[in-house]
């Protein structure tokens, strides 16, 4: 196996024309007060999950690239700018009309289009995401983009018009918090990353944005679409590590709101930075354990392909994968065997080929750390299952069936985020219903089944556990109008087109006695368009 997974990195000459990259990429800019501003200090290397082949088979990561590492003075410097553009709520951003806001993230969007090219192409380079799905990335962030302003449009057209309650006027519309620290996940670098980001803008928050430990050259393409659709000091782009950087954001009491996707300990952490707590909002999107539980009764082969993908796809590096599977005992020999068999088809190799599933890992030491997970379940009763499961070569590490995975083995709690798939076989669903409400974690489960009274009892002890219980199918965020959300250590708020608005939002009213003397004079500010917020404009 592993002479196999060998030849599955290429030489420099059998990279096709179309993905290659040119040359060395190093950026020196980031983005601060509208100006792309040179850092001329320390540089981080960007290493691919990609190894290229020499001549004498030995296998070398590719280095694509630098960014800067900035120090805390130029991080702060860069919420200093955010700081101005908000301007206590007085700035220009959060005082425009909502309608002009969007018309701002519209010209992004059209510039952000153009970029499509290079940027899935440092997608399939910096993460190893394959084509298809970088392609996907892309376009489903542009999407929800445009559904952000459509949601936006009537949001405010519902706010246009006046409530009128116990012999009280009011006018209720929802205005930005202040300054936005927005912070995204290597796995989806550029869309998690801007279902925060764009919401927190178009809401009228000024930003500072800190992309992930990886995708960070592909938001290069994309800094001068942010500096041109902009007001000054809107948007700050900054880089470096968190550390030197965010630790000294949060320290500095100046953050109003905190976007994370990352580890509930990374995100715990940096909130206790802040020294007004009560004045920090967060929207979080943290670690996960998703279950899988096939019951006795199920269509297996719908079972089996929905958790071959719900494990695998992008690697089994998605917040929502399928992360431990409980089979019952009378059905898991036949899972394993028909899992076994649909896993043999994945084909391996570099994110740009044709029909490409499994592709190398970017996190340094991963493929490390998810031998160790193995072992440590070989050491305690558990065995791989699939031929070749857990071969390294490299960067990239063929996934591992484990069987049988019992609750002594790390695997059985600790997140993987990586292609080790655990099966845990049971005989009474009290076994998994206790593991689900002991859990740390409660972001979604799949339930497969089709026996109505047993998957009606999963749904009930799910239900009050997890943000989101899937019936025969994987785990997953779409569509992105759903409520994405978790409990315990999974996630803090939620997060959909229609829900981030309100997250970076606080709803203000405008209230008056219903009496001739108050009409008159709201009726006059209206008429005479005196003023942005009360007003009865209505967007179209
Ligand atoms: O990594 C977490 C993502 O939000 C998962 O999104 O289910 O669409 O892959 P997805």
């Amino acid at each position: 196996m592993s002479t196999d997974l060998e030849r599955l990195f290429p030489n420099a000459s059998e990279i096709p024309d179309a993905y290659r990259l040119d040359g060395s990429l190093e950026q020196r800019e980031y983005l601060i007060n509208g100006e792309l501003v040179e850092w001329t200090g320390e540089l981080a290397p960007v290493r691919s999950p990609v190894c290229l082949r020499r001549d004498n088979g030995e296998l070398e990561q590719c280095l694509i690239g630098s960014t800067p590492l900035l120090n805390a003075e130029a991080a702060l410097g860069a919420l200093d700018s955010a700081v101005r553009a908000y301007d206590l709520g007085q700035g220009a951003w959060p005082t425009m009309t909502v309608s002009e806001r969007i018309r701002h993230v519209e010209i992004f969007l059209n510039k952000m289009k153009q970029q499509r090219e290079a940027v899935v192409r440092l997608l399939m380079w910096e993460i190893g995401k394959n084509l298809p799905d970088s392609e996907k990335e892309f376009d489903r962030t542009c999407d929800y983009i445009s559904d952000t302003i459509n949601a936006l449009k009537a949001l405010d057209r519902r706010s246009s018009r006046f409530e009128n309650e116990q012999g009280t006027l009011g006018q209720i519309r929802r205005v930005p918090l202040g300054v936005a620290l927005c912070m995204g996940p290597y796995n989806y670098p550029l869309n998690e990353t801007f279902t925060t980001l764009i919401p927190a803008l178009i809401m009228g928050n000024t930003v500072v944005f800190k992309p992930a430990k990886f995708g960070v050259l592909l938001i290069r393409p994309l800094l001068e679409a942010f500096r041109d659709s902009f007001p000054p000091g809107v948007i700050n782009i900054i880089y470096g590590r968190g550390r030197d950087t965010v630790s000294a954001l949060m320290e500095s009491g100046k953050i109003d709101v905190f976007a994370f996707i990352g580890t509930n300990k990374g995100a715990s952490d940096l909130k206790k930075l802040h020294p007004r707590p009560h004045r920090l909002r967060a929207a979080l999107g943290l670690d996960a354990k998703n279950p899988g539980i096939v019951l006795p009764e199920v269509d297996l082969d719908n079972a089996v392909e929905e958790c071959v993908t719900g494990a695998l796809s992008f690697n089994g590096q998605r917040c929502t994968a399928l992360k431990i599977l409980f089979v019952h005992r009378s059905q898991v020999d036949d899972f394993l065997a028909r899992f076994n068999d649909k896993l043999a088809t994945l084909k391996a190799g570099m994110p740009w080929e044709p029909g490409v599933k499994l592709t190398p890992l970017p996190e340094p030491g991963k493929a490390d750390f998810l031998t160790t997970m193995v072992e440590d379940a070989c050491s305690k009763g558990a065995r791989v299952v699939n031929e070749g499961g857990g071969s390294t070569v490299g960067t990239f590490f063929y996934p591992a069936l484990l069987y049988p995975v019992s609750s002594q083995m790390r695997i059985y709690n600790e997140e993987q985020f990586g292609p080790i798939i655990p099966v845990v076989p049971y005989d009474d669903l009290d076994e998994v219903i206790d593991y689900i409400r002991t859990s740390d974690f409660g972001q979604q489960a799949s339930l497969f089944g089709s026996d109505p009274k047993q998957m009606a009892r999963m749904i009930d002890a799910c239900a009050n556990q997890v943000g989101r219980i899937n019936l025969n199918a994987q785990c997953q965020r779409g569509p992105d109008t759903f409520p994405f959300t978790g409990r315990k250590n999974s996630a803090e708020g939620t997060l959909s087109v229609h829900d981030a608005l309100r997250v970076f939002s606080i709803r203000t009213l405008v209230a008056t006695k219903d009496n001739a003397a108050s009409k008159a004079l709201v009726g006059s500010i209206i008429r005479d368009r005196e003023s942005s917020f009360l007003s009865t404009d209505y967007i179209f």
